[in-house]
């Protein structure tokens, strides 16, 4: 498989270059990951009264407003059909994709009241705005770890170059990229 050559789409801080393609679509869900547990690490900042600057805050701001949207329709619409499709049944690895994608729900409908409380940050947190940032911040690292552990290593095994294909020409479609390069 050819090396990615659209790994600077974003970079790990979380800058969005349109013009630049996605490689390996499971390992731009991997940098994803990466990018979900630095906004994980900010929150907590954030909940330990630790001042975080402009552009951090607007790097949480940018994932989980544009990203994570992206990320989630990723896993839910090509990453998870195209695993129960090629995993035996059992592998039970529909067991673990409907845990995830009830995790996927609470984050969405959680995501706009942390996205509301970090634009809000100069004012005092209250100890129930702290329970909201800190209990996403849990359930995303808890998340994580499934995908990290679990879902990704199959994948990796499992899906055949065409699914690769067309996952990563549905990925560039949802951010406006260029979909001709091959992987
Ligand atoms: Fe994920
Ligand atoms: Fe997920």
């Amino acid at each position: 498989m050819k090396k990615a050559k659209g790994e600077n789409v974003r970079s790990p801080r979380g800058e969005t270059a349109k013009k630049n393609r996605i490689g390996n679509p499971l390992d731009f869900i991997a940098e994803d990951h990466m990018r979900e547990r630095e906004v994980c690490a900010l929150i907590d900042r954030l909940v330990d009264l630790v001042a975080i600057s402009a552009e951090e805050r607007a790097t949480i701001l940018d994932f989980l407003q544009e990203q994570l949207p992206h990320h989630l329709q990723d896993e839910q619409i090509d990453l998870f059909p195209m695993m129960l499709e090629r995993c035996d049944p059992e592998e039970e690895i529909d067991k673990v994709i409907d845990r995830l994608t009830s995790d996927h729900g609470h984050a969405i409908a959680d995501a706009p009241a942390v996205v509301a409380l970090i634009k809000a940050q100069g004012r005092e947190l209250t100890p129930e705005a702290s329970t909201v940032l800190t209990e996403f911040a849990r359930h995303a690292r808890r998340h994580l770890v499934l995908e990290n552990a679990i879902i990704l290593p199959i994948a990796r095994t499992r899906l055949t170059k065409e699914d690769l294909r067309i996952m990563k020409d549905h990925m560039q479609e949802r951010r406006g990229l260029d979909a001709t390069e091959e992987i």
